[in-house]
């Protein structure tokens, strides 16, 4: 058995966490040969609840959880942390602007990045799920001047995954069969998903729909799915968010599949023109615990937009809390 990694989550007594945390456990995330012990953080009001899902961790006697730390500190939920999932995040309150969220996230994110920068492993990989993921990535990413910068990526694998459903619904394919689908740009209404590189059983996914329904149908539906789901649940995306969470990291971890790639929110080398630092969504490939932004995509007048159009809501976002970073 390899010896056990340290894996730190915050929000742990949230909605995704309950999801999420029992499939850390279960070795869904790192496989089933590796051993975790899991570092939960939580809001000091929040604790109690959080001692009742510990011992329900307890009570699943998974034979890959090797430990279970509880804590309202940051610098003691990510000490030696080897992976951190940042879930816990500020919701938008009532009569709360988009800017006041993004502040108080700001304030979050900031004490969050600048503690993983002093007791994380250097070579933590930090996925931000909360809202806005993307900005708060960046906020923790520029608090932690020590730790390299890709090693902060935000979530948009939910969005990747409600794409290969909706298109293998309208092909009547298997989301099996769907490869080389893109995310492009914030994890946010203005989000790109691209289909002009994708394949359904090796065949191209765009001459298979009509552009009426790409552009009328699919791209909004991915754009507004997590509305949707609010509207029927009458709460967010929770175990599908989870999911999603699991599919990041274990691609990052364990690499993504042979031929094929996925999306993730990263660190921005200027590729395909987009502003240096943002984290963007791009299409990504993983190998050896390492992420790569593919290269040479074509992009068309349309992609082009649609990639402007979010990046520059990220550009705005970044620039909202501009005061508020190092
Ligand atoms: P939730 O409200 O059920 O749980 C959030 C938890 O975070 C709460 O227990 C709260 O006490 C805790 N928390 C708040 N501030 C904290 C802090 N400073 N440190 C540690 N813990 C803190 O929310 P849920 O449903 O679990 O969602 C969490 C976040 O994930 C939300 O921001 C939501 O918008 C976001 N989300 C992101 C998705 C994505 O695709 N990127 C998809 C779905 C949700």
């Amino acid at each position: 058995m390899k010896a056990p990694v340290r894996v730190a989550v915050t929000g742990a007594a949230g909605q995704i966490s309950y999801s999420l945390l029992f499939r850390i456990a279960s070795g869904e995330m790192l496989g089933k040969d590796q051993p975790v012990i899991l570092q939960l953080l939580e809001i000091t009001p929040a604790l109690e609840a959080l001692k009742g899902v510990a011992m329900e961790l307890e009570d699943c006697a998974f034979p890959l959880l090797a430990g279970i730390v509880q804590s309202d500190d940051a610098n003691v939920a990510f000490k030696d942390a080897d992976y951190a999932l940042l879930v816990g995040a500020r919701p938008r309150g009532p009569g709360m602007e988009r800017k006041d969220l993004l502040e108080a996230n700001a304030a979050i994110f900031s004490a969050q990045g600048k503690a993983l920068n002093d007791v994380a492993s250097r070579d933590v990989k930090v996925l931000v799920v909360g809202n806005p993921a993307n900005t708060n990535s960046l906020i923790a990413q520029r608090n932690a001047p020590d730790l390299d910068p890709r090693n902060f990526t935000a979530m948009t694998r939910l969005d990747h995954n409600r794409a290969l459903s909706q298109l293998a619904n309208k092909t009547e394919s298997s989301v099996n069969d769907i490869t080389h689908l893109t995310i492009w740009g914030n994890h946010s209404s203005t989000q790109y998903p691209d289909l002009h590189q994708a394949k359904v059983a090796g065949e191209s996914a765009i001459e298979k729909v009509d552009q009426e329904w790409y552009e009328s149908d699919f791209i909004p539906t991915v754009q507004q799915r997590g509305a949707a789901i609010i509207k029927a649940r009458g709460a967010s995306s929770a175990a599908s968010a989870a999911n999603a969470a699991i599919d990041h990291m274990r691609d990052w971890a364990l690499g993504t599949a042979e031929g094929d790639w996925t999306s993730m929110g990263v660190y921005s080398d200027g590729s395909y023109g987009i502003q240096e630092g943002l984290i963007y969504s791009f299409p990504c490939t993983c190998k050896n615990g390492d992420w790569e932004i593919v290269q040479g995509v074509d992009i068309n007048d349309f992609s082009r937009k649609k990639m402007t159009a979010t990046e520059q809501e990220l550009a705005e976002e970044r620039d909202a809390v501009a005061h508020l970073l190092p």
